[in-house]
C-alpha cells in the first residue's frame, strides 16, 4: 500500500456519515510501543490470560502442529507469544512474521534471530489486508500453522473478519491449520476497565493516531481537542473506541478540508469479544472447522485451533 493509497483510505474513512480511522493506523513505532505497553497494565487481561492458556497447554500444541511445521504469524508484534510457541515446537521449520508497523517487526525479528540463531526467520513488511506475497523457506515445511494470536482478529467487522479468516485459509494451504486467539464475552465491566486502563495508557494509544495523521499524513487536527473514549456495546458484543472532539474545527487532510463539529466522535477501533458458538460459525463461513478449544478457567479467553474443511 502505498502512502497515496493510505492518505486515500484515511480521507474516504474521515467522509463517512459517522467519521472513522482504520485501527491499522495505530500502529506507528511510538503506536506499537503503547500498545506493548497496554499489554502490561493490570486492567488488560487478553495477553496475561492467553499467555497462561498458551502455557498450559503447550506440549498439545506441539503435537497437533507437528514437526518441521512452518509458522506464519499475523500481526506479530513484539512475538512475546511467539517466543513460547518457537522454544516448544519440534523442529520448527521457518517462522514468517507478518506485520504493518516495519521498524517494530523489523527490530523484533532481529532479536528473534539472536534467541534462536538455529531458526529461519522471514519477516513480511505488508497490510495484511491487502493482497501480499508469502516468502519461499530454504526448506520446504511439511505443513503451514497460521497464528493469530491476540484476537486481533476482533478489530474486523463480522464480514472483514471472514475475508481475512480466508486469506488465513489460504495461507495455511493443504493440510495446515489455523492457531487463533479469540477473547470471549464476558462481564462488560471487566472489559470496560480493560480499555480505560487507570494510567491512561490506552489513551495516550488512541490519541497516538491523530499525532502520527499529523506528522506523516499532511493533516492539522488540534489534538488538545480529544479525548478518548471507549464502550461496550453489549448488543454489537464489542468495544468500540473513538475520539471525541470537543471544540468545532476545520481540518486539512492532504488536500481535503474536513469539519468536525464540538461532541462528534471519530470511530477508531471496535474490538469485538466472541461467544465459542459465534467465533465457530465465523470459521466455518471461511473454510475452517474448530478442531479444538482451549480457555482459561474463568473463559475470560480462548485459543482455537481450527483446520481446513
Ligand atoms: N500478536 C501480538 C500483537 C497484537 S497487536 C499479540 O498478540 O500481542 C496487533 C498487531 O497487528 C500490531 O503489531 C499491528 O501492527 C498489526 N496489524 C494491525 N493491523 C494490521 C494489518 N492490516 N496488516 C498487518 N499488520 C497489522
Ligand atoms: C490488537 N487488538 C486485539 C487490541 C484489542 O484489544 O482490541 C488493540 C487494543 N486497543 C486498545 N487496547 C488494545
Amino acid at each position: 500500500m502505498t502512502d497515496d493509497d493510505a492518505l486515500r483510505e484515511i480521507i474516504e474513512g474521515l467522509q463517512q456519515a459517522e467519521k472513522m480511522i482504520s485501527p491499522k493506523y495505530f500502529y506507528d513505532e511510538r503506536g506499537s510501543q503503547l500498545f506493548d505497553k497496554i499489554t502490561q497494565l493490570p486492567e488488560y487481561y487478553p495477553t496475561e490470560t492467553e499467555l497462561g492458556i498458551m502455557r498450559a497447554n503447550i506440549d498439545e500444541f506441539a503435537q497437533l502442529m507437528g514437526p518441521q511445521a512452518s509458522l506464519i504469524e499475523f500481526g506479530s508484534g513484539s512475538s512475546r507469544k511467539t517466543r513460547v510457541l518457537l522454544k516448544n515446537l519440534i523442529e520448527q521449520a521457518v517462522y514468517v512474521p507478518v506485520d504493518i508497523s516495519e521498524q517494530h517487526l523489523l527490530e523484533s525479528a532481529r532479536r528473534l534471530r539472536s534467541e534462536f540463531p538455529d531458526l529461519e526467520i522471514l519477516p513480511v513488511v505488508a497490510d495484511f489486508t491487502r493482497p501480499f506475497e508469502l516468502p519461499s523457506p530454504t526448506v520446504m515445511p511439511l505443513r503451514n500453522i497460521v497464528y493469530f494470536p491476540g484476537s486481533t482478529i476482533g478489530n474486523f467487522t463480522h464480514d472483514a473478519a471472514i475475508e481475512l479468516l480466508k486469506v488465513m485459509h489460504h495461507g495455511a494451504g493443504n493440510g495446515g491449520a489455523m492457531l487463533i486467539g479469540v477473547d470471549l464475552q464476558k462481564d462488560p465491566n471487566i472489559i470496560e476497565r480493560a480499555y480505560n486502563d487507570s494510567a491512561g495508557v490506552t489513551a495516550e494509544f488512541n490519541l497516538n493516531v491523530l499525532r502520527r495523521l499529523n506528522r506523516e499524513y499532511d493533516s492539522d487536527f488540534d489534538l488538545d481537542a480529544f479525548t478518548h473514549k471507549a464502550r461496550y456495546n453489549s448488543d454489537a458484543g464489542r468495544i468500540e473506541m473513538r475520539l471525541i472532539n470537543s471544540c468545532d474545527q476545520i481540518v486539512n487532510v492532504g488536500t481535503e478540508v474536513i469539519s468536525i463539529t464540538a461532541g462528534e466522535g471519530i470511530l477508531t477501533e471496535y474490538s469485538h469479544k466472541y461467544t465459542l458458538d459465534g467465533f465457530a460459525a465465523m470459521a466455518e463461513s471461511a473454510g475452517f472447522r474448530v478442531a479444538k478449544v482451549w480457555t482459561d478457567a474463568d473463559e475470560l479467553f480462548s485459543i482455537q485451533y481450527c483446520v481446513r474443511t
